[in-house]
């Protein structure tokens, strides 16, 4: 019914990250097609990004925060264990205790995740849902390892659905499989529990991945996406308007779109501005392509994404 965005403001650039690490703009554009990246300031997280791109989902969609059944925030990067993420947008947008919120972790598919399960919960009595993906990747990315920081960046997206005169969300599915090549494991209380081998000096808990690895699953997942929903829609390749596939990597677009046989023009790309800002990379490439006024009325558009977990899915929306 409406969507949103929010990208901080600061950017870092590809000549910037020259001084951090041994890397060039050069070698990111050829690898990635990555120039520049977003980093959320100190005061700001998951939470208030999510918050900013969701007052303008709500008033895209045209209807009040109070009348949301659910809120849905997908993440990677929660400074929280506990409260959810959710609760707090819940409460920066003046709705405490009057609807369910609740995180969702699915790796950089964790906005098809909570599409999914958003649907099923609001169509069959006609709710509305708010479903957000936000991430920081930027404080969980070790910015000495050149193979990672360089991929990675903040921001957040956010969607109302809703029941609509106009469009409909056709077809959809999500799967996982475990795949350790890329992680990235939290701290605990090592040095007080009794209960755990005594770590004065924790060990450094940034993203691990396996990059070439992790690159030749990404194209299997777009591959195996757009199979799948071309079979359960029962649709072919020339009925699809627009692609968005998660901006992890510009060669993984691009393969996506020889593969989908749709011109490169029908795939959305801003990897090149925003890096891949996991759970966030979806709605904001939909909200920026919607605001552009590429997505018109009647358009089959197909959201693709695949992630650590690994995870993967697809949803097939008509506009
Ligand atoms: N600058 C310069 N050189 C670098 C950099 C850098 N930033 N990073 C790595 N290199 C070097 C390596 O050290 C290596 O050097 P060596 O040959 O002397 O050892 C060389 O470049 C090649 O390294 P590879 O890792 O083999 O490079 P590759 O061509 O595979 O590119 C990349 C690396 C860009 C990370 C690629 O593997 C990739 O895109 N993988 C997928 C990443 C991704 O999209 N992840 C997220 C998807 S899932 C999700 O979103 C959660």
């Amino acid at each position: 019914m409406g969507t949103g965005a929010y990208l901080p403001e600061r950017v870092l650039t590809n000549k910037e990250l020259e001084q951090i690490i041994a890397t060039s703009d050069e070698w990111i554009m050829e690898r990635t097609g990555i120039r520049e990246r977003r980093i959320a300031a100190p005061e700001e997280d998951i939470a208030t990004m999510g918050a900013a791109a969701s007052l303008q989902a709500l008033e895209n969609a045209g209807i009040e925060a109070d009348r949301l059944s659910y809120i849905i925030l997908s993440t990677n990067s929660s400074p929280y264990l506990y409260p959810a993420a959710a609760i707090r947008v819940q409460d920066a947008l003046g709705v405490n205790g009057k609807m369910a919120a609740f995180d969702l972790q699915a790796g950089c598919c964790g906005f098809n995740y909570a599409l999914y399960v958003a649907e099923r919960m609001v169509a069959p009595e006609g709710k509305y849902a708010l479903v957000i993906g936000s991430d920081t990747n930027s404080r969980w990315s070790d910015w000495t390892d050149r193979s990672t920081c360089i991929l990675f960046g903040d921001g957040a997206g956010a969607a109302v659905i809703g029941p609509s005169e106009q469009g409909r969300l056709k077809e959809s599915f999500i799967a996982s499989s475990l795949n350790m090549k890329l992680y990235c494991e939290t701290e605990f209380n090592r040095e007080v529990s009794p209960f755990l081998p005594h770590q004065t000096q924790t060990q450094r808990h940034y993203i691990y991945m396996d990059g070439p690895e992790i690159f030749k699953f990404a194209v299997t997942a777009v591959k195996e996406s757009l199979r799948r929903i071309m079979e359960i829609a029962n649709i072919s390749r020339e009925d699809l308007d627009y692609l968005i596939i998660h901006q992890a990597n510009w060669r993984i677009l691009d393969a996506g779109a020889r593969f989908a046989k749709v011109p490169i023009e029908k795939v959305i790309v801003n990897v090149d501005r925003y890096g891949n800002t996991s759970a966030a990379s979806v709605p904001i490439a939909l909200h920026e392509a919607l605001m552009e006024g590429k997505i018109k009325k009647g358009d089959k558009v197909l959201l693709i994404s695949f992630g650590a977990g690994a995870t993967w899915g697809a949803a097939l929306v008509e506009w």
